[in-house]
């Protein structure tokens, strides 16, 4: 059954002479957790920064919904129900956990500022209460995001970005430099996240962690798509074994 909630369309952007990514297509369906793997520079960050219109493609489509959003803001984005978490961690240090909570539900408030109704605001609060339970920081709320442990910041990270009640969430390495026991745990979260309401695209670097969660596996090298499927099928896939677990080798042995 084909449902995608994301199409992208031979999506390419060029730095100067190098194509960080050329004529990429695949597809996320809905309700499914996507990953998209590769290794270092294979150009996993520039597509996501492509899908999220981050930076602007030179070449390609990226459909949500059946709507083009191809290069759109993030804030176009974002209203058209597809959010995103940083590799490097966008979060106020300075403001308390409960607060960065609380600007990013703000897009559930149609009015801004001194004037919205109180009712859309009470929308907004509510959101924040739910969302500190559900991610099991309602003991965190008052402290600075500063002082929050990393596996606690990424935890927030997420959570700003599901504020808005997105269906597509982009996470962009969530697990970076996480021990292995907040691997886990974010693992299990990202898990229970998924589903009906919230369809997953995962790019990750960790080949173990994809294989383990996802539902479809898109392989990035050099830029390119390398190989498409379900986690099994793409491990067993030849180039994919030469090019990226070959390759994983070598820097393991370098
Ligand atoms: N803004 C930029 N300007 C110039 N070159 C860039 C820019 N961003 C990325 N690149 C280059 O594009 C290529 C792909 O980089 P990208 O960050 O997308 O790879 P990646 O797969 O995310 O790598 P990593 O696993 O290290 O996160 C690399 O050669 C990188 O140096
Ligand atoms: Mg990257």
């Amino acid at each position: 059954m084909n449902d995608a909630i994301l199409k992208v369309e031979g999506l390419g952007v060029r730095f100067g002479a190098l194509a960080a990514v050329h004529d990429v297509s695949f597809e996320a369906q809905r309700g499914q957790i996507t990953s998209v793997i590769g290794p270092n520079g294979a150009g996993k960050s520039s597509l996501f920064n492509l899908i999220s219109g981050a930076i602007q493609p030179s070449a390609g489509r990226v459909l949500f919904q059946g709507l083009d959003l191809t290069g759109a803001s993030p804030q176009r984005m974002l209203g058209a129900g597809l959010a995103r978490s940083f590799q490097i961690t966008n979060l106020f240090f300075e403001l308390s956990v409960r607060e960065n909570l609380r600007l990013a539900a703000q897009v559930l408030e149609a009015g801004r500022g001194l004037f919205r109704p109180v009712s859309r605001s009470r929308v907004a609060a509510a959101r924040v209460q739910e969302l500190l339970a559900q991610f099991g920081l309602e003991s965190r709320a008052d402290a600075l995001a500063g002082y929050l442990s990393h596996g606690e910041q990424r935890r927030l990270e997420i959570a700003t970005a599901l504020a808005s009640r997105p269906q597509l969430l982009l996470l962009d390495e969530p697990t970076q430099g996480m021990s292995h026991a907040d691997t886990r745990e974010t693992e299990n979260l990202i898990r229970s996240l998924a589903g009906e309401q919230l369809s997953i695209l995962l790019v990750e670097h960790d080949v173990d962690l994809v294989m383990d969660l996802s539902d479809h596996v898109v392989v990035m090298h050099q830029g390119q798509k390398l190989a498409e499927g379900p986690p099994r099928q793409v491990r067993e896939n030849a180039a994919v074994q030469a090019a990226y677990f070959g390759e994983h080798r070598e820097a393991a042995h370098a």
